[in-house]
């Protein structure tokens, strides 16, 4: 049986079983900090098992996506390990429990995939005899095939857990370790266990207590590729259909054969295992970085390629492996088969920056440990695993594996402490930064009641700092930070700038040029006094510079919907990447592997202006971060956002969480146009666009330019281009004609010439210097002259900003004599410092030296001489 009709056949069971059959979760958690990636089938269905939601039937059936990276050293060197792997599971949510879970799971593996009952065993938790005499009495489990222990009892992080029952097949003594107690739960390779049953009964919370739950529930869990191997008895999961092309089109670009050495069928492993992984979380929106899930893929991806170059591949090969990948996943998987082009671009990228740095770092991290190794040392240090991490991206734990394959392990703590250091850095330079802003201590203001407030004109001042100092009065000149009781302003924030504006007293007045927020949450802001002063405790009018910030919120809707139009016209994988809102621009950068073309970007500016010009409400609302994904809301992977958010929406077209200000119908943006696209770094592009008043500058500013072309040219604007055309062909005519001129200028120019033609021996010659405008024009007075002179040789130089040029014809009967134009050239050229040569009949070259022309002449006539004898 094929691994995909295995898939088909255990969820077709269940689903005559009631279960209701759902596609595989994304491999990202939804709204669950507590996992980083989905480990098991059950992992996405913890709010049903917990009872925080109503699943949508009482019994469903997954094949669940699932990465675990806990045990990576391994995957390669046993038979079953996996980063990326398959669960196939049956889940009942206070339905039915566990007689019902142990008689399908029996009948599934004895009658539907006819495994040989007498290599099944069970173990069961010590004191669960309801598991045992369902074995023993209702499927006929022979005692001697069960046995009880400790610890069948799964658990997974906070959440759903309770005792389990595991299924076990023996592949036979000759896998076995050999030692007497070996039995199903032994680590060695005989028993296999191909299921878990979980009798899903408690809660564990986060402070570790285990609570019984409402509903008992079952969750169950079987390895797709293990199943697939014991049916196709395979020696390990690697050689099932499900990932045996993958190696083999690996092997077959290295030039190796697998099962010929064990080294190179651990690397072949390693890749085979990784490209699935690789292929599984760039399809489900994980793209390389530094940080959590980006981090756990590029960490595989670059020891993929590190596995690679062990096999001795030179070139990148990972790209490829996704097509294989696909081929095999895409029919079970639709995730997979929807986004190959996108995972292709990811891994080429990827792959191509590693390989960039890839053989420098290895060559530096090799020698390094040669000289460890000679040193007799056994630790690489921290500050070297850092350098390689920093300088040539190789994840620590990559260099912790090809040192310890040379006998030497890793300083963590120096490589932490490498780390550590610059961070300080990083975060010393930037504090060094908002050093002219920082604010004294306001633990005092604790218990006053600070708002913000769009729409407050009246407040009141409660600090004034000057640096870290909290100052009573400020004066005139003076540049200070202020926090007032409520407040109008926005603060910077979410690529928003802050807000400016004046804050009055009834002795002074402040300019406030930046707002901004303190990590706590505070509102303040940044100004001078421009007249008179300002005391703590004054009552104060506050006002924003209102024109500015309608710029900035036009600026800031349009680039909601700028995210919007570039997601339809390019696709879903567009993320954002960054974005700047500023009362005269917006920038946003987002992810895409290409340049954005010119049809593409005039189909997104007329999408974004079809939303202005429809006039639409934006709805601005506050709600649960579950109603907003309800909505569709998009919000940024790793943005962290409270229970609350706030929710911007251009209803039909746009909803994003965002704090920012905004529009309150679409029209206020006017119109909106794009300025520039460009790419700033891998996989990244960046776009600029302007709206409202500046879209209609710029619109002034190029009708203007049109009409001082038009007035240049002595034509009406709207026949500009036309003139244009006109002007370049007139211009093309001009040239042609000059050239002609020129021609007839060579023949009339040159008599003259030809007139004060020499005799080398008895050989006509002509030793001349001409004005010509270029070697074309240089050519065309040799030729006449050699046409006038008949039977000669004709020498000619011109002279051509700071250089000279010559050109050498000579007639075919003087040839013969032994004349060859190309070192009488060459003799000439050498003489003014320059070189060059040609055919005996006709030859050019370049002088560098116009001060030698005579002597470039006279050695021009020295070589006639010599060649004539
Ligand atoms: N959740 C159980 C496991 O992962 C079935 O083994």
């Amino acid at each position: 049986m094929k691994g995909n009709e295995l898939r088909q056949a255990y969820l077709q069971f269940f689903e005559n079983k009631g279960h209701l059959k759902l596609d595989s979760f994304s491999l990202i958690p939804d709204n669950d900090p507590s996992l980083l990636l989905i480990g098991a089938g059950m992992a996405p269905l913890k709010p049903f098992f917990t009872g925080k939601l109503v699943p949508p039937r009482t019994r469903i059936t997954t094949s669940q996506k699932c990465m675990r990276t806990g045990d990576l050293e391994n995957v390669g060197r046993t038979a079953r390990h996996h980063t990326f792997f398959e669960m196939l599971g049956n889940f009942s949510f206070g339905d039915y429990f566990k007689k019902e879970a142990i008689h399908w799971a029996w009948e599934f593996l004895t009658e539907v995939i006819k495994l040989d009952k007498s290599k099944l065993y069970v173990t069961v938790y010590p004191d669960d005899e309801e598991a045992y005499n369902t074995w023993l009495n209702d499927c006929g489990v022979p005692a001697d095939h069960i046995s009880r222990l400790e610890d069948n009892f799964w658990e997974i992080g906070e959440g759903p857990c309770g005792p389990d029952s595991e299924i076990f097949f023996d592949l036979g003594p000759e896998r076995g370790c050999g030692c007497d107690d070996c039995a199903p739960g032994c680590d060695c390779d005989r028993y296999l266990e191909i299921w878990n049953l979980v009798f899903t009964q408690f809660n564990k919370t986060a402070t570790g207590e285990y609570e019984p739950l409402a509903k008992k529930n079952i969750d169950t869990g079987a390895g797709l590729e293990r199943l697939a191997s014991v049916l196709q008895n395979c020696e390990s999961n690697f050689e099932t259909d499900l990932i045996f092309p993958i190696i083999e089109a690996t092997a077959k670009k290295a030039g190796v054969t697998y099962h010929t050495d064990a080294n190179t069928d651990v690397s072949l492993k390693v890749i085979a295992d990784h490209a699935r992984a690789v292929t599984a979380l760039i399809s489900d929106g994980v793209l390389p970085s530094n940080e959590g899930r980006g981090y756990v893929l590029r960490r595989i991806l670059r020891r993929a390629v590190r596995h690679g170059r062990l096999l001795g591949i030179e070139g990148p090969f990972l790209t490829p492996l996704v097509d294989v990948v696909v081929d095999i996943l895409g029919p079970g998987i639709q995730s997979i088969a929807e986004k190959q082009d996108f995972v292709k671009r990811v891994v080429a990228n990827e792959e191509e920056r590693f390989n960039q740095t890839l053989a420098q770092g290895l060559d530096l991290l090799s020698s390094l440990i040669d000289s460890l190794v000679d040193e007799k040392a056994t630790v690489l240090p921290g500050t070297e695993v850092f350098k390689l991490y920093d300088t040539y991206g190789f994840p620590w734990e990559l260099t912790e594996e090809i040192a310890s394959e040379r006998g030497l392990a890793i300083d963590h703590e120096g490589f932490d402490a490498a780390m550590q250091e610059q961070r300080t850095r990083a975060r010393e330079a930037r504090a060094s930064e908002d050093a002219k802003v920082a604010t004294p201590d306001i633990t005092y203001l604790a218990n006053e009641t600070l708002t913000e407030d769009e729409s407050a004109t009246e407040s009141e001042v409660l600090m004034i700092g000057k640096g870290s100092d909290r100052i009573e009065t400020a004066a005139d000149g003076d540049e200070v930070t202020i926090i007032v009781r409520s407040t109008p302003f926005h603060a910077e924030g979410g690529g928003q700038l802050g807000d400016t504006g004046f804050i009055t007293g009834p002795m002074g007045k402040m300019e406030i040029h930046n707002t901004k927020r303190l990590p706590e949450g505070t509102v303040y802001h940044i100004g001078t006094v421009v007249e008179g002063s300002l005391n703590q405790g004054n009552k104060v009018q506050v006002n924003v510079d209102v024109a500015r910030r309608n710029s900035m919120a036009r600026n800031h809707t349009a680039t909601h919907l700028l995210h919007a139009a570039l997601k339809t016209v390019l696709g879903a994988h567009v993320n954002q990447a960054g974005s700047l809102v500023t009362p005269g621009y917006l920038r946003f950068d987002f992810t895409h592997f290409s340049p954005v073309t010119q049809e593409e970007l005039n189909q997104i500016e007329y999408l974004v202006n079809e939303e202005i010009l429809k006039a639409t409400d934006v709805a601005i609302a506050e709600m649960s971060m579950d109603e907003a994904k309800e909505k569709g809301a998009m919000a940024l992977f790793g943005d962290k956002y409270g229970d609350v958010v706030r929710v911007v929406e251009v209803p039909g077209f746009s909803v994003e969480l965002c704090g920012g200000s905004h529009v309150g119908n679409t029209a206020f943006i006017g119109t909106f146009r794009l300025i520039s696209e460009a790419g700033i770094g891998s996989g990244v592009r960046r776009i600029e666009a302007i709206t409202g008043a500046a879209a209609v500058e710029a619109a002034r500013h190029d009708r203007e330019t049109i009409s001082e072309m038009a007035a240049t040219l002595k034509t009406k604007p709207n026949q500009v281009q036309e003139r244009l055309h006109q002007v370049l062909e007139e211009a093309k005519s001009v040239e042609r004609e000059l050239a002609d001129i020129r021609k007839d200028l060579a023949a009339t120019g040159v008599a003259d010439v030809v007139s004060a033609k020499v005799m080398v021996n008895d050989v006509p010659t002509v030793l001349a210097m001409v004005k010509a405008s270029d070697m074309d024009n240089l050519r065309d007075y040799a030729d006449k002259g050699i046409e006038q002179l008949g039977s000669g040789v004709v020498l000619l130089a011109s002279v051509n900003e700071d250089k000279i040029n010559f050109v050498c014809k000579v007639s075919k009967d003087v040839v013969k004599r032994g004349a060859h134009a190309g070192n009488i050239v060459k003799a000439a050229a050498q003489a003014a410092g320059g070189n060059g040569g040609g055919r005996p009949d006709m030859a050019q070259a370049g002088g560098k030296d116009p001060e030698k022309l005579n002597d470039a002449l006279r050695a021009a006539g020295e070589a006639l001489k010599a060649m004539l004898g």
